[in-house]
């Protein structure tokens, strides 16, 4: 009987902290957060891709990017220097159909990189990370 509450108790504050790392988490990536849009995004055919990838972490990574320079985001979730593309995509033997996405910013500063590859606002994080079914997947 002992043994059990202390089980429960142990669980209830494992989850617990859980749920307070996350919120914390979730109220920074709030505050920072005004969703920017990617300017090249009229210009590369590959913006138009259905297929989101695979998911690579549960959480967006903060970069600074240098306005006007051109950066390939990995949308496939396989390369090996995320969340930035390094041609991983092109192994013909991993048969992969996503092609990383181009883009800009028109502003020097820092932004979250989607690193889940399940945003809508490629590949800026929108917040998609947060459901749960992504929450359960980790790396
Ligand atoms: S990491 Fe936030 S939407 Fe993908």
């Amino acid at each position: 009987m002992l043994l059990t509450l202390k089980k429960i108790l142990q669980f209830v504050h494992f989850s617990t902290l859980k749920y307070r790392n996350i919120r914390r988490y979730c109220k920074n990536v709030k505050e920072d957060m005004e969703i920017p849009t990617n300017s090249l995004k009229e210009y590369y055919s590959a913006n138009d891709q259905t297929n989101n990838g695979f998911i690579y972490d549960n959480k967006p990574f903060k970069f600074t990017c240098i306005a006007g320079k051109t950066y390939s985001w990995c949308l496939c979730g396989r390369s090996n220097k995320q969340p930035f593309c390094d041609g991983t995509h092109k192994n013909i033997h991993l048969k992969i159909k996503q092609k990383p996405i181009r883009f800009a910013v028109t502003e020097t500063k820092d932004y979250w990189l989607c690193n889940c590859k399940q945003t809508s606002n490629r590949p800026f994080c929108d917040g998609t990370h947060l459901k749960e079914s992504i929450q359960e997947k980790r790396k």
